[in-house]
C-alpha cells in the first residue's frame, strides 16, 4: 500500500482547445479557453502550475472529429468541442522557453506523424526545455482522424498496437541506440565536432517502417521523453505495461482503480519490469468552496452550464445524421462500438432499470468530480492514494481560475499534510519523478543502448550483422 505521507503528483490536464471534457463551461464568463488561439493564456497558466510546483501540464490531443466519420458535425463545431484545436507539440516550444521546472508532456497519435520526424521534433523540444518533454502514446480513437492520414477507416483494435509496437520500436532505435555517449565532442581544437564512430544507423525494417538513420538530433537530457499512455482494453493495459511510466486513468471509484493498478502492474511484473516502474494518475475535478454548503453551490451553478449535449457530442453518441441521441433512448438499441463500453458502465451505475442515453450525459459530467472545502478534498484524495494512485490529473472547468483556485485553497492544505511537494527535486522530468534522467535498464527501449555500435553503413550490411547477431533483431 502506498505511504499516506508520500506528496502525490498533480498534473494539469488541458487540451489546446475551446471544450476539451467540460462540455458548456465555456461559455462561462470567466473561461479564458474561449482564447485558447492567444498563447499568453497558456504561457501565463504554465507559469501559475510551476509557482504551484504542478510536476507537469499535460496536453490531450486528437487527429479528427468524434461520431460518425461520415455525418454533419455541426454539433462539434457548435459546442467547439475539440475543433478548432490547435497543435500541442508546437504550443509546447513556447511553454518550455517560459518556464523551467514544469513537466511538458503531449499526446501524439502513431498515425500522425512518421516516427522519424516525430522522434527529432521530441529530442528537439527536450533540448529546448533542458529534459521535461513527456509524450503520451495514443492510437487514435476516430474513424475521421484515420482519415486525415490516407487510411479508410480506425485500424482494427490490435492491429493498431502491433502497430504502436513497431512505432516505440523506431523511436526507441533512434533516441537511444544511435549516438553514443561521448559522440558530441565539440572539440575546437581538434576540429572534430561530433565523432562518427559513435553514431550509428539504425537500419529498422519492419511491416510499416523501414528507417535508415542515423537520428538528427545529438542525445537530449532525457533521451527518450518521460512516456504516458491511456489505453484501457486488455491490449492497452498490455501495451502501457511495457513502456508506460506513467498510466492516465479514470475510474469511477477508488476501488475500481485498485483493481486496474493493480492488474497493470502485475502485468508489467510479467513483462520484465518492477511494480514501482509505472506510476497512475487519476483523472479528478474539483468543486472547492471554503464551507460544504458553498461548494454545493457553487456545483449548482456549474450544472447550469453544463451541456448534456456536449458530453454525449464527446462521447460520440451521435447518430447518422450527426445530431444526439434523444436523451430517452434506451443504450441496448443504439448499436456502436462506443455504445456497448456504455452500456457495461451505464448497467453498473442504474441496475434497478434500463439505462438510457441520458445516464451516459449524467454519468460523464459526474464521473471523477470532487465536491467540498480543501480537507474534504484532502480527505478525498488519501482515499484514491491509499488504492495505489500516485498523481492526479487535474481536469478543469474554466482556465485559468480552474488552477489558480486548486493551488490558492486545496494546494497549502495537502502541503500541509505532506500530500503535496514543497519544491521540485532537481534535473530532468524522469530525474524529478524517478531520480534518474534516463530510462532504467528494465525498459525495453535499453536494449538499445549500444546496440548499434557494429557499425552497419549499408542495408546489406546490416542484415549481415543482424543474422549474425551482431545488431538487434526486429521484435
Ligand atoms: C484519461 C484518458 C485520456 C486519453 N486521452 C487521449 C487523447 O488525448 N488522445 C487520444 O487520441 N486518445 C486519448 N485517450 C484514448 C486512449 O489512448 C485509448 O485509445 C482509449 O482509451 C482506448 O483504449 P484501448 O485502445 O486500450 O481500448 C485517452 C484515454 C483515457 C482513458
Amino acid at each position: 500500500m502506498t505511504d499516506p505521507a508520500r506528496p502525490l503528483r498533480f498534473n494539469a490536464f488541458v487540451m489546446n482547445t475551446n471544450s476539451h471534457i467540460q462540455h458548456g463551461q465555456w461559455r462561462r464568463p470567466d473561461a479564458g479557453q474561449v482564447d485558447f488561439e492567444n498563447v499568453d493564456l497558456w504561457i501565463d497558466l504554465a507559469r501559475t502550475l510551476e509557482e504551484a510546483k504542478f510536476d507537469a501540464m499535460f496536453f490531450a490531443d486528437v487527429t479528427g472529429l468524434y461520431g460518425d466519420a461520415d455525418a454533419d458535425f455541426e454539433v462539434y463545431a457548435r459546442h467547439g468541442l475539440q475543433i478548432p484545436s490547435n497543435d500541442p507539440t508546437v504550443l509546447l516550444g513556447a511553454l518550455a522557453v517560459s518556464t523551467t521546472n514544469l513537466g511538458l508532456a503531449l499526446t501524439s497519435n502513431v498515425a500522425q506523424n512518421h516516427p522519424f520526424n516525430f522522434a527529432r521534433q521530441v529530442s528537439t523540444l527536450d533540448h529546448i526545455s533542458r529534459g521535461r518533454v513527456a509524450w503520451n502514446i495514443v492510437t487514435g480513437t476516430q474513424d475521421n482522424g484515420a482519415r486525415n492520414f490516407g487510411l479508410p477507416q480506425l485500424t482494427d483494435h490490435t492491429e493498431r498496437y502491433r502497430w504502436a509496437e513497431e512505432y516505440v520500436d523506431v523511436v526507441y532505435k533512434l533516441w537511444e541506440g544511435s549516438w553514443d555517449d561521448g559522440a558530441l565532442v565539440k572539440d575546437r581544437e581538434r576540429g572534430i565536432y561530433a565523432d562518427a564512430s559513435r553514431i550509428h544507423k539504425i537500419h529498422h525494417e519492419g511491416e510499416r517502417y523501414r528507417v535508415e538513420g542515423p537520428h538528427l538530433p545529438a542525445p537530449s537530457p532525457q533521451r527518450t521523453p518521460l512516456l504516458f499512455q491511456a489505453g484501457s482494453s486488455e491490449s492497452g493495459r498490455r501495451f502501457a505495461a511495457r513502456h508506460a511510466e506513467a498510466t492516465f486513468i479514470i475510474a469511477p471509484s477508488p476501488e475500481i482503480a485498485r483493481r486496474q493498478i493493480e492488474h497493470t502492474r502485475q502485468l508489467a511484473v510479467e513483462a520484465g519490469r518492477r511494480p514501482e516502474d509505472i506510476t497512475f494518475y487519476q483523472g479528478l475535478s474539483f468543486i472547492i468552496g471554503d464551507t460544504e454548503e458553498a461548494a454545493r453551490e457553487k456545483e449548482a451553478e456549474y450544472d447550469r452550464f453544463v451541456s448534456n449535449e456536449g458530453y454525449l457530442a464527446h462521447s460520440a453518441l451521435v447518430d447518422k445524421t450527426g445530431r444526439v441521441y434523444d436523451p430517452a433512448t434506451p443504450i441496448k438499441d443504439i448499436d456502436t462500438n462506443t455504445a456497448r463500453g456504455f452500456l457495461a458502465w451505464a448497467s453498473q451505475a442504474v441496475p434497478d432499470r434500463e439505462p438510457v442515453v441520458e445516464d451516459v450525459a449524467l454519468l460523464t459530467r459526474s464521473a471523477s468530480r470532487v465536491v467540498g472545502t480543501p480537507e474534504q478534498i484532502a480527505d478525498e484524495l488519501v482515499k484514491w492514494q491509499a488504492a495505489g494512485v500516485d498523481g492526479i490529473n487535474v481536469i478543469n472547468w474554466v482556465l485559468p481560475g480552474s488552477f489558480e483556485e486548486f493551488a490558492e485553497k486545496v494546494l497549502p492544505v495537502l502541503r500541509a499534510r505532506g500530500l503535496a511537494q514543497e519544491e521540485y527535486a532537481p534535473g530532468p522530468l524522469r530525474q524529478k519523478l524517478f531520480g534518474s534522467p534516463l530510462l532504467n535498464d528494465r525498459h525495453p527501449a535499453a536494449r538499445y543502448r549500444g546496440a548499434f555500435s557494429a557499425h552497419a553503413r549499408t542495408w546489406d550490411e546490416a542484415a549481415d550483422l543482424r543474422s549474425g547477431g551482431r545488431l538487434p533483431q526486429l521484435t
